[in-house]
């Protein structure tokens, strides 16, 4: 017997890229990311970029990792959580070849409630995979980008663009298609995937904060 599937929700990724097209237009286009990808900026300002950025992937590794570790979160995290996405690492080795101290660094105001939002996800991990999304996704996508703009613009060595390198994964499309795909296969009901839809329109909003802070 055949069914006919009325109104069929879209998959959790599409539904993703879909709620957040608009925000990633206007993150794109922001001043700060624009000025940077055109070379109208500095060095220093692509370190300061990476310097806010540890605090955001020292929040979204440390809460990954402890999501992933329990036994009831894990279900929900375990599927896209992968030690080769890891990023913390790389942004502190590139920091010391960038010459930031990081000790001396503090989180912009944006970064402070950037960071408070992804750690409220230990409540939530739905929410937790929305900026998992948001971040790791672009850094295969536009992060690539960015990462030939800085060499080519402003001569800044591959030793410290580490962040964008992700080694063991030699096809970054097949990569982003088999994300797609753990996305899609996630154990959540309707109401968290709409919870996450959410936090991935707000996981955009905080990156856009922190481009406006950066430009001002
Ligand atoms: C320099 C600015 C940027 C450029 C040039 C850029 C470019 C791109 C491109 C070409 C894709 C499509 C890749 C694909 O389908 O395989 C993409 C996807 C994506 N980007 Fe960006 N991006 C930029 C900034 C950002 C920012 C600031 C974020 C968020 C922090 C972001 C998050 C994402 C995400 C999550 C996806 C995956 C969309 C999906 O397929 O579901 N991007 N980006």
């Amino acid at each position: 017997m055949s069914t006919v599937s009325l109104g069929e929700r879209p998959s959790i990724s599409t539904s993703l890229r879909d709620a957040t097209a608009t925000a990633h237009e206007r993150a794109e286009r922001s001043d700060f990311i624009d000025d940077l990808m055109a070379g109208r900026l500095d060095v220093r300002a692509y370190s300061t970029l990476a310097a806010q950025l540890y605090f955001v992937y020292r929040a979204l590794e440390e809460v990954g990792d402890d999501l992933n570790a329990a036994d009831d979160t894990k279900p929900v995290v375990a599927p896209i959580f992968d030690e080769r996405l890891r990023r913390l690492p790389r942004l502190a080795a590139d920091l010391d070849v960038l010459g930031v101290d990081i000790s001396t660094v503090e989180p912009l105001p944006a970064v402070t409630r950037y960071v408070a939002a992804i750690d409220a996800t230990r409540a939530d991990p739905a929410r937790y995979v929305a900026h998992h999304y948001t971040r790791y996704l672009g850094d295969l996508s536009g992060g690539q980008v960015i990462k030939s703009r800085m060499i080519s613009h402003y001569g800044i060595d591959k030793d410290a663009l580490t962040f964008y390198a992700f080694d063991g994964i030699d096809k970054l499309k097949r990569y982003k298609d088999g994300y797609r795909d753990a996305l899609d296969g996630l154990p959540i009901d309707e109401a968290a995937h709409g919870r996450l839809l959410d936090e991935a329109v707000r996981a955009f909003e905080f990156n856009e904060a922190l481009f406006a802070e950066l430009t001002a």
